[in-house]
């Protein structure tokens, strides 16, 4: 073979593509109880849009980012994340006319030039969620509250919630000062990027790997909070204690993207390894302004579906497995084939699967085929069948044979989907 998939990336069928649809489809329907509705954005954007939003001394804008020119020399980039576009298209739209709370939510691939490894890839999938234009704290609850119950559907174990407050513009540039005072001393403990970047952006640091010793040597900026963010943190801890909703505050928790404030959050697996963050999230408040919408106050998340597929626990994957096809029809007299094709869509449009093996091959592997563990049944049209007019139904949890005639095998069929 010439050709190899990119480095990072997956292909994705079988089985497993059945998990992600399956997740996929419930997790939706979970956030749509929430009253969230979809929303999508193209795949890339204009590069500054990210520069912008997500911040020019972060990895993703220095170093992940999967930036191309266009035929009329235009920079773009493949998403690296979906809040800032989500963003862009709620004020190109004009989707604040109506006031209220825009709630959405979004499921798709992500791209970052990252060193892949386990739970880490260069295009991976999101499922986020979005509400923009409240200032509250009872909707940064919401917002928790959602990012959880994702993982309760699947019954997870309880898991490590991190929550924190980032300041905002107001305090948040002091406490960079001081931050920046601090570090000039510790400057030769710092890792090369750590160094580079410190003057940046030093609240970098506290997401560096390599740094551990000197963020546990600074301040934090929970000691450093305005009384609004005091308030406001205060007033969502008070709400999450009140829907008996379990977290930890981690004053070192402040996210790899520039465009929090206020909140942060993240939920970890204590199995995961390196990359534990199931998901993460925080308030926004600042990034409408950043694109040029004035103020516009918003909070969400995005959760990592790599992640969570590889750690679903054994008991919502064995009630996959039940998750039955219906009809496999095994051919072994294609005489009436047209008429068979007609049956099965018929089946289809009435919400029943139906496959046709249209191989020609020999009963024994038609046979294995229907009884992968899948179907329900299989429908054999064989000579002597077809001379009836009729088709072989086998049940196959049961191993029982009916000769069902072929004007009533899609009621019998659709019928026997329902028990
Ligand atoms: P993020 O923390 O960069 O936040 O990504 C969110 C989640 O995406 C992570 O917790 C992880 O599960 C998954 N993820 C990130 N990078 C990778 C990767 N290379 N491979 C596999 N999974 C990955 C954001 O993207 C923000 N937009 C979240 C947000 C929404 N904040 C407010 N609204």
């Amino acid at each position: 073979m010439k050709f190899k998939r990119p480095r990072g990336t997956n292909d994705l069928f079988g089985d497993r593509m059945s998990i992600w649809q399956q997740a996929e489809s419930e997790l939706t329907g979970l956030i749509r109880n929430y009253g969230y509705s979809e929303i999508r954005t193209p795949i890339f954007e204009m590069t500054d849009l990210f520069v912008r939003a997500v911040g020019e001394g972060s990895d993703i804008v220095t170093k992940e980012m999967y930036t191309f020119e266009d035929k009329k020399g235009r920079s773009l980039t493949l998403r690296p994340e979906n809040t800032a576009p989500v963003m862009r298209a709620f004020l190109e739209n004009s989707l604040h006319r109506t006031g209220g709370i825009k709630r959405f939510y979004y499921l798709g691939p992500m791209f970052r030039y990252d060193r892949p490894q386990a739970g880490r890839y260069r295009q991976f999938h999101q499922i986020g969620v979005e509400a923009i234009g409240s200032e509250d704290p009872s909707i940064d609850a919401e917002i928790i509250d959602v990012s959880l119950s994702m993982y309760k559907l699947f019954r997870y174990p309880r898991l490590d919630v991190r929550l924190n407050s980032v300041g905002c513009p107001k305090c948040l540039p002091s406490f960079k000062e001081v931050l920046k005072g601090e570090l000039e001393g510790l400057k030769e403990e710092l890792c090369g990027n750590c160094q580079d970047r410190a003057m940046i952006n030093p609240l970098r640091i506290f997401d560096c790997k390599s740094c551990d010793d000197v963020k546990h040597k600074l301040p934090v900026i929970t000691d450093h909070l305005c009384g609004e963010c005091r308030d406001h943190f205060g007033k969502l801890q008070e709400i999450l204690d009140g829907m008996k909703i379990d977290y930890s505050l981690d004053p070192l928790l402040v996210r790899g993207l520039d465009y929090y404030t206020k909140t942060a959050f993240e939920i970890l697996h204590p199995e995961l390894g390196a990359q534990n963050a199931l998901c993460g999230g925080g308030r926004y408040d600042g990034l409408a302004d950043d694109c040029g919408g004035g103020f516009v106050p918003a909070i969400g998340f995005s959760a990592g579906m790599e992640r969570l597929i590889e750690t679903l626990p054994e008991e919502y994957m064995s009630n996959l497995a039940a998750a039955a096809k219906v009809a496999y029809f095994a051919i072994l007299d294609d005489s009436m084939i047209a008429e068979i094709m007609l049956i099965a869509r018929e089946m289809r449009l009435e919400g029943v699967s139906a496959v046709i093996d249209l191989s020609g091959r020999n009963i024994k592997k038609q046979m294995r085929a229907a009884s992968d563990g899948s179907f329900k049944y299989a429908v054999i049209v064989g000579p002597e069948e077809i001379g009836r007019q009729e088709a072989t139904v086998k049940d196959l949890q049961s191993g029982e044979q009916e000769s069902i005639s072929l004007d009533k095998l899609q009621s019998y069929l659709v019928e026997g989907a329902k028990e």
